[in-house]
């Protein structure tokens, strides 16, 4: 195991020591104590449920389930290496959901937090396709569950203007090269958005607030699989123009005045015009020039 794992499983709950006590132990000991600690997937019928639903041909062929972790994204970067291309990692709960920017991201009980691990050949530009490729697809399945969402640039899905899913794309790489990315999806599906801190209530809706019906999270993880599937094929054989073109169909941006909040603390107002080829937002900024956005938080401003 190399050190960039221990450092990861140091930063597991049940775990309990440092990256420093942990390289002090041997692999055995080491694979002792995760079987003691429980990070062994949690044996339940929801993962045999998600799986019944799953028709997929490359994605969710495995599917690890738990109860209760940290997060889908970190447990997805430590198994990665161990785990077939297109593994997923399901959680009923997470205690340190992470969102965008450094953010926790709230995941109770109820929602739907899951991460999709991919180990694909592309040049590590292309991965923020990935992303927008997750929106539509998380998009399209709620679609056939008869719920009418839109895609907020990049990666946040609202419906009536509110947010219900957030997707956060992380990447492990070497000298350039990618080794794997792991794409985690939150949904607030069956989870009382009012018990959130109060600056995100007003904000944040569930699925359930609109289907008036509990949502079978299973089947809809097993539906948006499904799309992502047909969707990461299409991705894989270049015809990415269709997936842009389902971007701008669903998307909440174009078209809009907007605030771009960027990493560094540098903000552009202008007219979303639209997305590039590399999954760029493109700007008209207030003097008319074009600019291309590759990140950062948007805000609406009409
Ligand atoms: C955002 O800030 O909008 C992105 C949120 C992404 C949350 C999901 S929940 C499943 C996966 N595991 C995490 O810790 N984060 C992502």
């Amino acid at each position: 195991m190399d050190r960039e794992i221990l450092k990861l499983l140091s930063k597991f709950d049940k775990i309990n020591k440092s990256a420093e006590e942990i390289l002090e132990m041997s692999v055995t000991e080491l694979r002792e104590k995760i079987k003691e600690t429980g990070l062994n997937p949690d044996d339940t019928k929801s993962k045999e449920l998600i799986e019944s639903y799953t028709k997929t041909e490359i994605i969710g062929k495995e599917i690890y389930y738990y109860d209760s972790i940290k997060s889908t994204n970190l447990v997805g970067k430590f198994i990665a290496p161990s785990v077939s291309h297109g593994s997923v990692v399901v959680s009923k709960t997470q205690t340190m959901g992470k969102g965008r920017s450094g953010k926790k991201y709230e995941s109770p009980e109820g929602g739907i937090w899951f991460s999709i691990i991919l180990k694909p050949e592309i040049p590590p530009q292309k991965a923020p396709i990935l992303t927008l490729a997750t929106a539509v697809a998380v998009t399209r399945a709620l679609e056939k569950s008869d719920i009418k969402s839109e895609i907020k640039w990049p990666n946040d899905i609202l419906i009536n203007d509110k947010k219900v899913c957030g997707v956060l794309t992380e990447s492990i790489a070497k000298l350039n090269e990618l080794e794997c990315i792991i794409i985690g999806v939150g949904i607030n599906s069956n989870n009382d958005v009012n018990e959130f801190p109060p600056e995100l209530i007003e904000n944040s809706i569930a699925l359930k607030d609109v289907s008036n019906k509990e949502i079978n999270n299973e089947k809809e993880i097993g539906l948006i699989l499904e799309e992502f599937d047909k969707i990461y094929k299409e991705f894989v054989e270049d015809n990415t123009d269709e997936i842009f073109d389902e971007w701008r169909k669903y998307s909440h941006t174009i078209g809009k005045m907007v605030e771009i909040r960027q990493p560094l603390g540098k903000n552009i107002v202008g007219y979303a015009v639209g997305i590039n080829k590399e999954g760029a937002l493109i700007l008209e900024d207030t003097n008319g020039k074009l600019v291309k956005i590759l990140s950062g938080e948007c805000k609406l401003l009409n």
